[in-house]
């Protein structure tokens, strides 16, 4: 490693979040928060730092979102990209610049080194064989296809990972693959990628990861060092998709970038577009560049990344890559789709004012190991035990006690016994100790040892009682009520990285600008007769209801995979045979599908019955594109009386199935047979 005098800036990238979800705790404390405290930290030593961040907003998943939706990826980006932005500022996390890889400035910058690697040679081209919906007219990659895992056997793995076993595969490894958008079994058809090849980097990244960079986490380098020991193969580095970044070759037509290889490049491109002197931080050895992230992206950005910045050439590497563990909540894995989760957006807007016990609670919390657990009751107690109890209290006692004896102003330190001494000779100390704990990203420990230096505040004036002395000894109490208020003002600095609302109000609360990193623990920036404001309510108890209502909707709105399955409609009533003899459904084909105007969910279809070609009106605009299900394979309810619909007779009903949340899916004839078939 090289020492950090050696580094004349800091480059700090946060993992790009996509932009097809809320932000949840999982992200905060995986990422963003050890993130932030890492760039408060060193820019309150007046370092030269930037800190990028911005939306991915490329990929599979976004599409597929859309799709599901009835609207365009775009659509979707530009509504995440607003709310998660948002909430990152209202969060305290101020990024230098918050961009997106659907900017023109990434589309430009990452065709650019595309173009340069292509140029170079370093691209290899296959044709290879690839799924390919016949129904849908598209090639399937990544989250397109799912299938069972050959590794554990769950029937829900992706073309690219299995998220059950967490092994990363490749869509030939799908046993019984299926399309993700109609659900039919894949084809097998010819087309043409561009692969970078890892191969061909082995040497030099183990060169660079295993015997330089043994400093890295040790999460971190045992995963590279797992990566590496099984051997690297070459990657595709091309998809053939419409949503993402063109490829810019010849013969690329209706190609774009995978997502992962144009998503790292949005850190060069937010940095180009934040300052005119871009290449400064990106191509100086005098930069040292560090990625936050999460454990599931070690791979790209140890290997993936690196390697094409080496391709490259001009750029420099990561000096570090301090990923994290990943955080449970309430002792289950975080799950967006079963809504186990807490959403930033939500507790911003359900606990005003108290942006900081989130950030507490997750820096205390923090999966820096392992893997770690989120639960209320922790969140309650730490709020209540440390922040009110410790650090709320110490600060709250100084200024009263100050407001109540000396009119609000720093009063003289006369002599100094053996006791304030020790006490003044402590901060130094803690605030070496959270530096050493910080540059060695051990965030948790640096906070309990800030937290340390309110403990210590508290013990001095519970040892050295003021309220008792101040009737027989002004003077010393003087000294204890200085002293008191130089650790108050040395902690508004040292807390600054972790909790910097509390920081803030501290300061206003002392009556003084902002402090440089050196000078905590230094006892000189509150001269006496120097007046201070009314003490500013910095934690309040956190009592159980609101526990409890946090807990009941956790409950209430999320569903654990064995509700998912039982949660259904309650059986109706016995019928005769008879009375499902009535029934005449028959298999049939979308013809035509189009919506039907000013409204929101109807959608006008024309269906081949076998028997004839009718009109059908179906509430399902919400969950389909029209142009989507042309072509379609249908049951339809072919003797229900015809209805009028907003003026259009509809003939029959489409078979769907619907989930108790409303959402719907075709019930479709599986296999070849022809239309006017009779379903019974
Ligand atoms: N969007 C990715 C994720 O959430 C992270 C992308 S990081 C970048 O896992 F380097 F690719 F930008
Ligand atoms: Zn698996």
């Amino acid at each position: 490693m090289k020492p950090e005098s050696k580094f004349k800036r800091h480059l700090i990238t946060s993992a790009l979040p996509y932009a097809n979800g809320p932000l949840h705790i999982g992200h905060l404390a995986g990422v963003y928060i050890p993130a932030d405290i890492y760039t408060r930290y060193l820019r309150l030593k007046k370092k030269d730092v930037i800190h990028i961040c911005g939306s991915d907003e490329h990929g599979v998943p976004i599409t597929l979102k859309a799709r599901e939706q009835g609207t365009t990826p775009q659509q979707i980006v530009d509504k995440y990209h607003l709310l998660n932005k948002e909430s990152f500022e209202k969060l305290g996390i101020p990024f230098d610049i918050y961009s997106r890889t659907s900017s023109a400035i990434h589309h430009e910058t990452s065709s650019e080194f595309f173009k340069n690697l292509h140029n170079k040679g370093v691209f290899t081209e296959k044709t290879i064989y690839q799924y390919y919906d016949e129904e849908a007219g598209q090639f399937l990659s990544d989250r397109y296809i799912t299938g069972t895992c050959p590794h554990c056997n769950s029937e829900n793995a992706y073309g690219d990972q299995c998220e059950s076993c967490g092994t990363s595969l490749n869509q030939n490894d799908l046993i019984n693959p299926r399309s993700a958008i109609t659900n039919s079994a894949p084809v097998r058809k010819k087309t043409k990628h561009w692969f970078l090849p890892l191969d061909k980097y082995e040497k030099f990244l183990k060169a660079w990861i295993l015997e330089e960079n043994k400093h890295w986490k040790s999460n971190v380098y045992g995963q590279c060092k797992s990566w590496l020991d099984q051997g690297l193969q070459p990657r595709a580095v091309s998809r053939d998709l419409s949503w993402g970044v063109p490829i810019p070759v010849e013969g690329a037509k209706g190609k774009v970038m995978y997502v992962w290889f144009d998503a790292p490049i949005g850190y060069i491109s937010a940095t180009r577009e934040l300052t005119a002197e871009w290449e400064k931080y990106w191509k100086n050895k005098e930069t040292r560049l560090v990625h936050f992230i999460g454990k599931d992206n070690i791979v790209f950005h140890c290997i993936i990344f690196p390697v094409m910045l080496k391709a490259e050439g001009s750029y420099i590497l990561p000096e570090n890559v301090p990923a994290n563990e990943f955080l449970n909540l309430e002792g289950n894995k975080i799950s967006t789709s079963r809504n186990w989760a807490v959403w930033l957006h939500e507790y911003l807007e359900e606990f005003p004012g108290k942006e900081d016990v989130l950030r507490y609670v997750l820096c205390a919390n923090m999966p820096e190991t392992k893997d770690n657990d989120f639960t209320w009751k922790d969140f309650q107690s730490r709020n209540n035990n440390e922040l009110v109890a410790i650090l709320g209290n110490f600060v709250n006692r100084a200024l009263v006690l100050t407001h109540k004896y000396f009119n609000g102003k720093v009063p003289e330190r006369k002599d100094l016994n053996d006791y304030d001494m020790y006490i003044l000779s402590e901060l130094p100390q803690l605030k070496n100790k959270v530096e050493h704990n910080l540059e060695q990203f051990r965030f948790r420990e640096a906070l309990k040892e800030a937290m340390n230096m309110a403990r210590l505040g508290n013990k001095y004036l519970a040892d050295t009682e003021p309220w008792i002395i101040i009737k027989t000894d002004t003077a010393r109490v003087e000294t204890i009520l200085n002293i008191s208020l130089q650790i108050v003002a040395s902690l508004s600095a040292l807390i600054e990285p972790f909790i910097p609302f509390s920081a803030a109000k501290l300061k206003a609360s002392l009556n003084i600008e902002k402090i440089a990193w050196e000078d905590i623990g230094k006892t000189t920036f509150l001269p006496s007769g120097h007046t201070i404001n009314k003490p500013e309510l910095l934690f309040e108890k956190i009592e159980d209801n609101e526990i409890k209502k946090q807990l009941d909707k956790l409950m209430k709105n999320s569903k654990t995979q064995e509700e998912q399955g039982t949660d259904v409609e309650p059986l109706k009533e016995n019928i005769s045979y008879e009375d499902f003899a009535k029934v005449d459904i028959r298999t049939g084909t979308v013809l035509k599908a189009e919506k039907v105007a000013k409204t929101k969910k109807l959608v006008k279809l024309t269906v081949d019955t076998g028997i004839d070609k009718r009109t059908v009106v179906a509430g399902i605009a919400e969950y389909f594109e029209p142009s989507n299900i042309e072509g379609k394979k249908v049951c339809i309810l072919v003797n229900l009386s015809p209805r009028k619909i907003r003026g259009i007779e509809s003939q029959g009903m489409i078979l769907m199935a619907e989930n108790p949340q409303g959402k719907l899916v075709f019930v479709s004839p599986e296999g070849e047979i022809q239309n006017g078939s009779v379903v019974k």
